[in-house]
């Protein structure tokens, strides 16, 4: 049984007294069973991401960096390393979201080198794909999502003990449009994921990688997204800054 997980990704938000305020009002409306059917785990800015771990020392929110570099270490100025991540107390770490795809130029490539680094610095990344609109209108969603997987999984293992990576698949039609994919839509995509996932890893591995839903989600269409037989959660990023709404989608996970 695949135990679900939300994510908050907060992005560009919130500087560091804000994101103290916001972890602290999260925690607060989390009763302590929602971690028996939840995970959860936040990501703010690399700034606040040690406060925000100094002050969720005593918590299970788990937190997350938002990107990373593949080197160890070195003259990469702006850059920040696995290592460093782990330092700060981050267990996590999302690579390949489409907003760094589209406004900063990474590829598959660099993806799939920045998850090796991360897994073999004993981080968990969060592996981001989806199609955009218009290749969706194409009926090319499939096909992308799928090249996608299988280009940033080249040469990365899985294992049936530890879990090494997650999935999110995020359609970017849908992130921070307020059209989110229908749960069928998700589903369709979540299974081809799976498959893929068999013919590299098989059945036993593919059955226990989390595969995350995000684009939208809000404490409205979170229960239903969240029922289909392949969605393990959600990576929220707009209604995850706010702290009734993200305590809500935790809390609608059955
Ligand atoms: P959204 O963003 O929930 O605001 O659509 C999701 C994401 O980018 O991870």
């Amino acid at each position: 049984m695949r135990k679900k997980l939300v994510a908050g990704n907060w992005k560009m938000n919130k500087d560091i007294s804000e994101s103290i305020d916001l972890i602290s009002e999260i925690n607060k409306g989390l009763n302590s069973s929602v971690f028996d059917k939840a995970d959860v785990i936040v990501c703010p800015t690399f700034i606040s991401i040690y406060p925000v771990c100094e002050y969720l020392k005593h918590s299970e929110i788990k937190v997350g960096g938002q990107n990373m570099y593949k080197e160890t270490e070195g003259a990469y100025t702006g850059e920040i390393s696995a290592k460093m991540l782990i330092s700060a107390g981050c267990r996590y770490v999302i690579l390949g979201h489409s907003e760094r795809r589209q406004y900063f130029g990474e590829n598959d490539t660099l993806i799939n080198q920045k998850m090796e680094k991360a897994i073999t610095s004993n981080l968990i990344p969060i592996l981001c794909v989806g199609e955009t609109l218009s290749q969706r209108e194409e009926n090319k969603h499939i096909q992308t999502v799928t090249e996608q997987v299988k280009s940033c999984l080249t040469d990365i293992k899985a294992s049936n003990e530890q879990e090494k990576f997650i999935i999110a698949y995020e359609p970017v039609w849908a992130i921070g449009t307020g059209v989110n994919a229908t749960p069928e839509q998700a589903e369709e995509m979540h299974s081809e994921i799976r498959g893929i996932l068999k013919e590299l890893y098989g059945e036993d591995i593919s059955e226990q990688i989390r595969i995350l839903y995000g684009g939208s989600i809000n404490e409205k269409n979170s229960t239903d997204l969240f029922k289909m037989k392949n969605i393990d959660g959600g990576l929220v990023g707009g209604a995850s800054i706010k702290a009734e709404s993200f305590t809500k989608i935790i809390n609608s996970v059955q």
